[in-house]
């Protein structure tokens, strides 16, 4: 019979994204940052191919980058309200540890793309898990540096990679507010012939 192991249940059943507005210093040290990266690494990965990599954004590069992609950011949305072009102004800044999670994958003889992209999905995941498990707020971002090919190669990306996702990282100033969780009803059938 399978042992449950409740610790790791429980640790499942309560993770859920505490936005970067809920979190402050410090953040991971080198050796956890180490350990979350292991731990990202520790995925399904068809064909071993390591479709992925990471990026840290952290300590005084952070505003140097920020202060690199917000003229790209004011040539973009011109138009845009004060309060959102002050939180793009401390994208980085007023996180702790974002860490970029790089899609590397690329055709391959026998894994699809789209394979080697999920295992890139699953990584974060693992990474936001670990996070959570670490006793800190971990929060999976996009939005429109992770589009825009001037933004993605300030970032680090290269030539034909994509960013899967930025993961905050910082600990919770806030206790976190879940959101209603899908519905067993409505997400599973049982296939019959
Ligand atoms: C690929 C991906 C990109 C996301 N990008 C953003 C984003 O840019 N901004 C945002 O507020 N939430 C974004 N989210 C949503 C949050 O990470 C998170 O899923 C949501 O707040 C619900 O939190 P939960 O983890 O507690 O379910 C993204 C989620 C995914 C899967």
């Amino acid at each position: 019979m399978p042992i449950p192991n409740e610790g790791a249940l429980a640790l499942l059943d309560t993770r859920r994204t505490i936005p970067t507005f809920q979190m402050g210093e410090p953040g991971p040290s080198d050796a956890e940052i180490a350990r979350l990266i292991a731990i990202a690494t520790r995925v399904p990965d068809h064909g071993k191919l390591a479709p992925w990599r990471f990026v840290l954004y952290r300590g005084d590069a952070r505003a140097a980058l920020d202060a690199k992609l917000l003229p790209l950011w004011d040539a973009r949305f011109p138009e845009a309200p004060a309060p959102k072009r002050q939180a793009e102004a401390t994208r980085f800044s007023a996180v702790p540890l974002t860490i970029g999670v790089i899609s590397t994958a690329a055709e391959h003889v026998k894994i699809p793309v789209w394979e080697q992209e999920l295992s890139a999905g699953a990584a974060i995941m693992n990474l936001m898990l670990a996070a959570h498990a670490l006793g800190y707020a971990a929060q999976w971002l996009t939005g429109w540096c992770c589009y825009d090919a001037e933004a993605v190669a300030i970032l680090g990306a290269k030539s034909g990679e994509r960013f899967a996702g930025l993961v905050a990282i910082g600990t919770p100033t806030a206790a976190p507010v879940d959101r209603p969780r899908p519905v067993y009803a409505d997400v599973v059938t049982e296939w019959s012939a």
